[in-house]
C-alpha cells in the first residue's frame, strides 16, 4: 500500500468494463489493484479468456497489480481489502449472461450474489472503524445496479444501529 496515493481495487479487471476503469483510474496517477481469476473462460469457452487483457494492462498502465484472486473466496476477498485498505472499490467481476444464468443458476447466483456479499462484507469489516465507512459506502459503486443497491442500503442500515 502506497500512503502517498490514491488506492483503487477493481474487481473483474480483465473483462470489459474493469478494465476500462483500471485505465481510467491508472491515468489519473491512482495504484490500482485488479482481482479476476479469468473465469469468462470458464463460463465461454476459449473465446472468453481474458488472460490477453490482464497482460495488455500489466504492460501498458504505470501502476497496476493483478491479483489472482476468486470473488467466492470469502477468506481472501477479506484479506485482499485488510492488505490493500483501498480508497475506492469499483466490482465487476460477474457472470454477465442471462442465458448462462438459466443453464449454471448455482455458478450464476455464486459469482453475482455471494461473491458481491463476500467484497461488501470484507469492506465493511474493514472500513467500519473511525467513521470511514461511511466514505466506503459513498465510494463503492458498481456496474450491477440494482442488486448492489440493495447491499448499499444494508451496508447504511449497518452504519446505524
Ligand atoms: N458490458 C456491458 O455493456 C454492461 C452494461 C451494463 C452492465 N454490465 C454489467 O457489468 C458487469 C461486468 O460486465 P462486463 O461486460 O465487464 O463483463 P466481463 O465478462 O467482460 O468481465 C467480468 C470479469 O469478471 C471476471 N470474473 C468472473 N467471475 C469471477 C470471480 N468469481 N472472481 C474473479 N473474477 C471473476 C471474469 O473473468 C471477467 O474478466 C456485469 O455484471 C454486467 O452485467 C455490463
Amino acid at each position: 500500500m502506497n500512503m502517498d496515493k490514491n488506492t483503487i481495487l477493481v474487481t473483474g479487471s480483465s473483462g470489459l468494463i474493469g478494465s476500462e476503469v483500471v485505465t481510467y483510474f491508472d491515468h489519473l496517477g491512482w495504484e490500482v489493484h485488479g482481482i479476476d481469476n479469468n473465469m469468462r473462460a470458464d463460463f465461454f469457452g476459449p473465446d472468453g479468456d481474458k488472460r490477453w487483457n490482464q497482460r495488455r494492462l500489466e504492460a501498458t498502465c504505470r501502476s497496476f497489480r493483478h491479483h489472482e484472486l476468486d470473488t467466492r473466496d470469502r477468506q481472501g476477498i477479506l484479506a485482499c481489502i485488510e492488505q490493500l485498505h483501498p480508497d475506492l472499490v469499483v466490482h465487476t467481476a460477474a457472470q454477465p449472461s442471462h442465458d448462462l444464468a438459466a443453464r449454471r443458476a448455482f455458478d450464476d447466483f455464486d459469482v453475482n450474489a455471494v461473491g458481491t456479499l463476500n467484497l461488501l462484507e470484507a469492506v465493511r469489516l474493514v472500513c467500519y472503524e473511525g467513521g470511514r465507512m461511511r466514505l466506503c459506502v459513498e465510494n463503492l459503486l458498481a456496474a450491477r445496479g440494482c442488486f448492489v443497491l440493495c447491499n448499499i442500503h444494508y451496508m447504511e442500515d449497518y452504519r446505524h444501529e
